[in-house]
């Protein structure tokens, strides 16, 4: 399926199916790995662990999209490995993000700017100094003033590439909150 940039897209619609899996299993279905007691996938009956939920997700993809999928996964594990993460932070919130997406959202191509949104959701940050991103402790008024910045910022990074248009806009916005308190923009609600 192509988008209105002409991007090949996943077909998240399709789910593969591991009869094999046992629900009760402690093991995901896929590869076997330890799976914590919430299960994040389950697919075909079988859970399964957070590397092949979003494995079985992407399904197969164009070569032009797969080089989108291979940049946008290598630039979130430079992030976090900039933050001293174990390098699966960025995958973990887009699984979930993608987990809860497909709850609301049918359509392959929107699926895929959510998941790279989340993804890439604090991109932004690649512009704070690590004086404050690896500040321990609560942050003073100059730092927050900074960290406000990264949605912006991050935005601004994708806006560079037309296939992230819309994932640009989930970057934008992931700091805010229901209540109104998050930031930049206060928004409520939505
Ligand atoms: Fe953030």
């Amino acid at each position: 399926m192509d988008n209105d940039n002409g991007v090949t897209t996943m077909d998240l619609s399709q789910e593969k199916h591991f009869s094999e899996g046992h629900p009760e299993s402690l093991g995901c279905s896929l590869c076997g790995a330890d799976v914590p007691g919430f299960a994040v996938g389950m697919i075909g009956g079988g859970r399964c662990c957070e590397s092949c939920y979003l494995d079985c997700c992407k399904g197969d993809t164009g070569a032009l999209d797969q080089a989108y999928q291979d940049f946008a996964e290598a630039l979130a594990a430079a992030l976090d490995l900039r933050e001293h993460e174990t390098g699966q932070h960025s995958k973990r919130v887009a699984c979930h993000t993608l987990v809860l997406a497909r709850r609301f959202i049918s359509e392959p191509a929107s699926l895929l700017q959510v998941y790279w949104g989340a993804l890439l959701h604090d991109v932004g940050k690649i512009g704070i100094p690590d004086s404050l991103l690896l500040k321990q402790g609560p942050l003073d008024e100059d730092d927050w003033a900074l960290m406000r910045g990264h949605p912006e910022s991050g935005r601004r990074i994708l806006a560079a590439m037309p296939a992230f248009d819309a994932a640009a806009q989930v970057v934008l916005c992931h700091e805010e909150r229901y209540d109104g308190s998050g930031y930049p923009a206060g928004s409520h609600g939505h």
